[in-house]
């Protein structure tokens, strides 16, 4: 099998593939819809801020790249009828989905289980754990319209060595990877479907900063270095991947 983490597409190694990717105003999942958009993808941008997805899209277009399509929505505020809107508008545009990467994740507060802000725990597990299930589950159909369908959720350090005060992140983490193993078993009758989660180990963004901001960033991946095997799961080179928990590092 091909190692992922130094796998090396070909340019046109997501040539006209419809790509979703939340969470790519920033960090991961903005290195990540920069370089599929350099190997041909048509990346369909999802995070909060218009102004940080403006400048992406400006990115890629100056690049030369395929010209991406924003969509925009606080998966804190959503409720299930604006997932049916942004679907509908991927459905009107393209007709179909090949890729969804769920990226975007937030932090939380980091406290023992004793002290534990209620409210924010909620947050935390909406965003982290609600929202993906739900865009999944109304991307569904669509994504059945492709010939070569992947799904890529995102995994972390915390699922393999649990530890202590990482409170609801840790739990969305755990949740996430047990999401992607049971949609995967469930559409295992369905080979054309891949469903896997990547781990992509300790990166440079701001969330990094947010849980160790003493830690010595000199020594930290750049996101755009770690990209190779998230472009592996979401291409074609990856069929028969299926179910697997994959390390970008
Ligand atoms: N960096 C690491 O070392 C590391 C390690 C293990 C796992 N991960 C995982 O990798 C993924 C990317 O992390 P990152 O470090 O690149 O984080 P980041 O730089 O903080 O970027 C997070 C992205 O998620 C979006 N987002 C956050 N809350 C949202 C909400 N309520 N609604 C919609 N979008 C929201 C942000 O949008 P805005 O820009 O609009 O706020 C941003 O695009 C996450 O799933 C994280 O858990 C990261």
């Amino acid at each position: 099998m091909t190692d992922p983490r130094t796998y090396q597409p070909s340019k046109d190694a997501l040539k006209d593939r419809v790509i979703l990717i939340t969470g790519a105003s920033d960090g991961i999942g903005k290195a990540v819809a920069i370089a599929a958009a350099s190997h041909g993808a048509q990346v369909v941008l999802h995070g909060r801020s218009v102004r940080k997805l403006e400048a992406v899209y400006d990115e890629i277009v100056n690049a030369g790249a395929p010209r991406p399509s924003i969509l925009p929505l606080d998966f804190e505020k959503a409720g299930p009828e604006e997932y049916e809107k942004l679907v509908a508008a991927l459905e009107q545009e393209f007709g179909r989905l090949d890729g969804l990467l769920h990226n975007a994740s937030m932090l939380g507060e980091r406290a023992p289980i004793e002290h534990h802000d209620v409210a924010k725990w909620m947050r935390t597990m909406h965003v982290n754990v609600n929202a993906p299930f739900i865009l999944t589950r109304t991307c569904l159909p669509l994504l059945k319209k492709s010939a070569d369908p992947v799904i890529l959720f995102t995994s972390s350090g915390v699922v393999s060595s649990p530890r202590p005060f990482w409170g609801s992140y840790l739990v969305s983490k755990w949740a996430s990877d047990g999401l992607m193993s049971m949609l995967a078993q469930e559409l295992e009758k369905q080979p054309a479907m891949r469903v896997n989660s990547i781990n992509p180990g300790a990166v440079k963004t701001n969330m990094r900063l947010q849980a160790y901001p003493a830690e010595d960033r000199s020594k930290l991946r750049e996101a755009h270095t770690i990209v190779a095997a998230y472009l592996y799961l979401l291409g074609p080179d990856s069929r028969g991947v299926h179910g697997q928990t994959i390390n970008a590092q």
